[in-house]
């Protein structure tokens, strides 16, 4: 009986332990600190905590450029936010079936997923460029042809590989997140990544004994712009886009460039896009 008992409290201080530990994994509660005006809601934020500087996991905390940017935005908006990694594919599952009020993820505007999700205006410029060995002889887009090329799936990286290569081309190598695609690269299985430009240099410089480099070939990878996705017929957007356009002008915006990038933002760029 007594061991009944004692099993019985133990299961239930351990469930508890669980609760109140585990739930919280890859979810962030962002408190903007403007809750009285805040509609009440706290919106539901999604993300793939796999793209470093943008979006990557620093023990369970999602942090990176466009966590920063996002914080900024929704404060800015009046909204209290909560930033969660769910992995890539499954944000475009999330945003349409509403689950989720808005993604940040890296994420390039382009006319097909505008047909299926609303964009805000643009807040990044980018750019696929070729992740290789130091010694590697690929110079272009036009070389990756006879190599085995790793992408992260559903990216406009694969796209861009497709273009060069072929559609479902055996030797394109796709997986669920780009630091997959990386290791694949560095265990030899993979000639290249194609990848946006800032996550592969990002990658090259934090990682010397690495030794790799970084291709660009502006003929075969367009610009892209980052923008953050809606479900369609969101509300949100409008709000959203005045407040990406406030940051913009209050200096906010480019205070939280200059932390990661350094540099000043080209915001001229960003706002001709409009
Ligand atoms: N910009 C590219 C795209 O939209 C890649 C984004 C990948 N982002 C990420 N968090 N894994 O297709």
């Amino acid at each position: 009986m007594l061991k009944k008992v004692s099993f019985l409290v133990f299961a239930v201080v351990a469930s508890l332990l669980l609760i109140l530990t585990g739930c919280g994994k890859d979810k962030e509660v962002v408190t903007t600190g403007k809750e009285e005006d805040a509609n009440g809601k706290t919106l539901r934020i999604v993300t793939d905590a796999n793209y470093a500087p943008f979006e990557f996991l620093e023990g369970n905390k999602v942090v990176g450029f466009d966590i920063d940017f996002i914080k900024a935005v929704a404060k800015e908006a009046g909204y209290e936010a909560k930033v969660e990694s769910v992995g890539w594919d499954p944000i475009f599952v999330e945003i349409e079936s509403k689950r989720a009020d808005v993604a940040v993820s890296a994420i390039t505007v382009n006319d097909e997923r505008k047909q299926t999700y609303d964009f805000s205006v643009p807040y990044f410029l980018s750019t696929n460029k070729i992740l290789v060995p130091e010694k590697s002889d690929i110079k272009s887009g036009d070389e990756l042809k006879g190599n085995s090329i790793a992408v992260q799936t559903g990216t406009t990286g694969q796209e861009a590989v497709e273009k060069l290569l072929g559609k479902n081309h055996k030797d394109i190598k796709k997986f669920e997140n780009n630091n997959l695609a990386i290791q694949e690269l560095l265990q030899g299985g993979a000639a290249a990544v194609v990848a946006d430009n800032t996550v592969v240099e990002e990658y090259v410089k934090n990682n010397p004994d690495q030794k790799l480099k970084v291709v660009e070939d502006s003929q075969a990878f367009n610009e892209e712009f980052y923008g953050l996705m809606f479900p369609k017929g969101s509300e949100l957007k409008a709000d959203f886009d005045k407040a990406v356009n406030a940051i913009y002008e209050n200096g906010k915006y480019a205070e939280i460039y200059k932390e990661w990038f350094g540099v000043e933002p080209d915001l001229e760029t960003l706002k001709a896009q409009q």
